[in-house]
């Protein structure tokens, strides 16, 4: 039998899709530019992290998929906008052109906006109640913006021009990584009315967005000239501490986030594993 893990990313691959509303003829371009960054190829982190949340709060983890698809949709629009010439301007996104080289940017910045805002109405449409609804709303909204990922984009562009220290590099992974990932745990707690979850899972996931982050600089160096971020010269754990010190400091957090998991209830043994894994990934 699969793993509980990947069955979720297979429940989810197979529901995604539908969640991509249907544009008009005229204007189908939009559909289709959605649907090509949405497609297979994505690790599908967080919506696994939002449907385990859910069933290990004791909900049912397909029914928090309109929650974990909102998320996905998220951060989709964050990584075709990351992409951007005017942002990292990366060419390659998921093994297969950024959505701006195949679509055009002026596309590409609508095809972004048009997930982040449908991914709203993912939740709004959803089968939960009218507070379930409210609440995921609200801290999806938290995490996404200002003072969650949007506000973690803005250092990261702001490194471009001057070195980071480790304490802005933290305030930056907190907000750009961290904030999407505690929102998709969070959300599994909403789906499975366990609010007062929430704590420990906004601790794990920031635990785990940080080790998350640490790992794709140190995976982003590795790749070396091939990727922007390391010829752009921009501020990383790989550039301020070198690649062992890196790779400590990802072991750290995947240790905290190990610890922060003893403090939930419930069976935990999956959401461990899975952690590890994202550890010793290799992309
Ligand atoms: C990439 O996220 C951007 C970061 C926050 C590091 P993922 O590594 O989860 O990207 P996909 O979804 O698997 O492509
Ligand atoms: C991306 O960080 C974070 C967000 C999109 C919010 P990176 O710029 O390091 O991600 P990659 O390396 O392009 O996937
Ligand atoms: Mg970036
Ligand atoms: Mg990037
Ligand atoms: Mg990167």
């Amino acid at each position: 039998m699969k793993n509980i893990m990947e069955q979720h990313r297979l429940a989810f691959e197979e529901a995604v899709m539908s969640f991509v509303p249907k544009a008009g003829e005229t204007y189908k371009l939009i559909e289709d530019a959605m649907k090509y960054s949405l497609e297979a190829g994505g690790k599908r982190v967080r919506p696994v992290l939002t449907m385990e949340f859910a069933r290990v709060c004791g909900g049912v983890s397909i029914s928090a998929i309109p929650f974990a698809a909102a998320v996905e949709f998220i951060h989709t629009y964050s990584l075709i906008h990351d992409d951007l010439p005017c942002m990292d301007n990366d060419d390659m996104r998921r093994g297969k052109p950024s959505s701006h080289i195949k679509f055009g940017e002026a596309n590409a910045l609508l095809a972004g906006d048009a997930l982040l805002t449908h991914a709203f109405s993912c939740i709004a449409n959803s089968q939960f109640d009218a507070k379930q609804i409210a609440y995921a709303v609200k801290e999806l909204a938290d995490y996404a913006g200002v003072n969650g990922m949007i506000g973690g984009q803005v250092v990261d562009l702001a490194g471009e021009d001057k070195e980071l220290g480790i304490d802005e590099l933290f305030i930056m992974d907190k907000l750009k990584t961290a904030a999407l990932i505690k929102s998709a745990c969070v959300l599994g707690c909403i789906a499975a009315d366990r609010y007062d979850n929430i704590p420990v899972a906004v601790e794990f996931a920031e635990n785990l967005g940080l080790a998350f982050q640490i790992i794709d600089d140190i995976l982003d160096y590795l790749e070396g000239e091939s990727n922007s971020d390391v010829v752009s010269g921009k501020s990383t754990y790989v550039s301020l501490l070198g690649i062992e010190n890196a790779k400590k400091m990802a072991d750290k957090y995947t240790n905290d986030a190990l610890n922060s998991l003893s403090k939930l209830d419930g069976d935990t043994a999956n959401l461990r594993d899975f952690t590890v894994s994202l550890l010793n990934r290799q992309s």
